[in-house]
């Protein structure tokens, strides 16, 4: 997956004369806390150049993965057009542009951030990204958010990981009591975001919302640790984003997981496809999470005619709309 041009150009804009070698000191400090989801009381996007390394080493991920998330929203409701979207913990503003890629019909997005200098840094980006009048809020979920507006579309992306775990069922409701239609929240997909992506959907449930995606049902989560739920986009890496990370390779695999709850109930897939399928001579393998709460693999062979040839087209995290028996 590819940013689109326009905040392509906004982000090169953005890192236009920072130089290399801070960068990649910043992208490196910015990597390490992410992957020891260190939580010490300090933001990790604490300063103009950790905000710049955002933009050049995780924007380009977490805008696929949220757009991913979306798409996902979009296939099992293709009629669904938001016209407000809310997004906390907004960072540069990628559920933003995820969002306005999704829904021509975005009109309004309001941003809580609780960071001035990525706010800053966002807000430069996001005045690239109209039609879609944009505000920007500071505001910390963790010790209280401002007055906000509640929006068609609630967003929480690659936060819930940097706030301490015991927050997350009062985060959950109150980003539910901020959501006219559809809450999305999305994490890395590691086993503890799997594990904080399903205290959000039990919550949800609880609170009588309807899951949208990927969960094709409302029962108890199937998949059992060691094993985890996740899906993953492969996203393009700019030159400066390869020579930030001494990186070689021009793209990078971002593994994430996801919930979309709505308030309006809508019709549910057969089945979800919850690793790359298999192929081989005249079979096809999937893993699938399905409609009746089960998880499990299918063998679809060539002899079974049309399920072969829906299996055949399927990829790791679509919906299956055909039951494959
Ligand atoms: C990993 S970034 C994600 C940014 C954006 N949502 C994305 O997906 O690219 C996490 C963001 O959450 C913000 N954040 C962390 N704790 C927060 C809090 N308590 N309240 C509001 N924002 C917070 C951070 O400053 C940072 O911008």
């Amino acid at each position: 997956m590819e940013l689109p041009p326009a905040l392509r150009q906004a982000v090169d804009q953005a890192l236009h004369g920072v130089a290399l070698a801070d960068l990649k000191r910043a992208a490196d400090i910015l990597s390490r806390r992410y992957r020891g989801e260190v939580r010490d009381g300090r933001l990790h996007l604490s300063d103009r150049l950790a905000a710049q390394a955002y933009l050049a080493t995780r924007l380009p991920a977490t805008y696929a993965a949220i757009r991913a998330s979306l798409a996902a929203i979009t296939d099992v409701r293709p009629d669904f057009a938001p016209a407000t979207l809310l997004d906390i913990g907004a960072g540069p503003g990628s559920a933003l542009w995820a969002a306005r890629d999704c829904w021509e019909s975005l009109e309004e997005a309001t941003l809580v951030e609780t960071s001035d200098a990525i706010r800053k840094v966002g807000a430069d980006l996001a005045t690239h990204a109209a039609p879609t009048r944009v505000s920007w809020v500071p505001g910390n979920i963790e010790t209280g958010l401002p007055e906000l507006p509640r929006a068609d579309v609630v967003t929480l992306a690659y936060v819930l990981d940097e706030l301490p775990p015991v927050l997350i069922g009062r985060v959950t409701d109150q980003l539910w009591a901020l959501t006219c239609d559809t809450l999305v929240v999305v994490e890395p997909g590691t086993p503890a975001g799997w594990r904080r992506i399903l205290e959000v959907r039990g919550r949800l449930i609880a609170a009588g919302a309807h899951l949208v995606a990927p969960c094709p049902h409302q029962a108890e989560c199937p998949i059992a640790a060691p094993d985890w739920c996740h899906f993953s986009r492969r996203v393009a890496r700019s030159r400066l984003h390869r020579l930030a990370k001494n990186a070689e390779v021009p793209w990078e695999d971002e593994k994430y997981i996801f919930i979309a709850a709505s308030r309006t109930p809508g019709e549910s897939p057969a089945a979800r496809v919850l690793s790359p399928p298999q192929s081989a001579s005249g079979t096809v393998r999937l893993k699938l999470c399905r409609h009746d709460g089960s998880a499990a693999e299918r063998l679809v062979s060539k002899r079974e005619g049309t399920a072969f040839k829906t299996a055949r087209r399927l990829d790791w995290g679509d919906a299956v709309w055909r039951d494959l028996g």
